[in-house]
């Protein structure tokens, strides 16, 4: 596979023509978000794919009527955990067991860093620690899509309030508020095997991606 081809494809498209893209590739780009890193493993957002037109129609109105929004086929929403909170660890392990079995003894090492970390940062600090793991899937959907030969678009330029209303993204715990500071780790030479939390080939089955509202199990 050539990487660096790829990325030559890639822009950021500003005009589609409405073709749709198969179901197949919006699933690789899906598991590709699956299988993307996040700090200790959380992946603390869910992805909203959104098909519907009329419901594209109102998002449009709200994000500077940029054409993408009802040109593209599937719109993709990230939409980060609005806090971190014990409840919601306690749910992400309970997760895990069920589809894991019982964890290693070191993620309860994970277990009482995360929920003093949860205690002790602010709710906005927990929210910009989410938002930055939900770049880090945007950043590889971006590359995935280009891998698959699909156009895209990253996008920021919406009243991320109004989308949360419209979405009822707040009611559910999640918010898309703009965060817009991107970090790039460098790429550091494998020197272990996998960690306890890696998400590599589990991602999927642990955290839920919510497809047109339904949750994909
Ligand atoms: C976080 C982020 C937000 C962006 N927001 C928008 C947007 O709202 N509308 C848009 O047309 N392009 C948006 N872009 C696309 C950039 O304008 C585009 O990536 C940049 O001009 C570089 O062009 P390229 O991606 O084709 O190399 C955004 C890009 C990023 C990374």
């Amino acid at each position: 596979m050539d990487l660096i081809k790829y990325l030559n494809w890639r822009y950021a498209t500003k005009r589609m023509n409405g073709t749709k893209v198969p179901n197949e590739k919006v699933e690789r780009i899906l598991d590709a978000i699956n299988l993307s890193a996040s700090s200790i493993g959380l992946q603390p957002y869910i992805v909203l794919v959104i098909e519907d037109e009329n419901l594209r129609k109102q998002i449009k109105s709200i994000a500077n009527d940029q054409p993408q929004i009802t040109e593209c086929s599937h719109l993709l929403v990230f939409a980060a955990w609005d806090n971190l909170t014990e409840k919601r660890i306690d749910d992400f392990l309970k997760r895990m067991q069920e589809v894991r079995g019982p964890l290693p003894s070191k993620m309860k090492d994970w277990e009482i860093y995360l929920k003093n970390k949860a205690r002790n940062s602010s709710a906005d600090d927990n929210f910009n620690w989410n938002a930055r793991q939900a770049y880090i899937g945007l950043g590889t959907a971006l590359i995935a899509a280009a891998a698959e030969q699909v156009d895209a678009t990253p996008m920021e330029g919406f009243d991320s309030q109004a989308l949360d209303a419209l979405l009822k993204l707040d009611a559910k715990g999640f918010a898309q508020r703009p965060y817009h500071a991107i970090r790039l780790s460098r790429c550091c030479q494998r020197l272990s095997g996998k960690s306890a939390e890696s998400s590599q080939g589990k991602r999927k089955d642990v955290y839920p991606v919510i497809i047109g509202g339904a949750k994909k199990t």
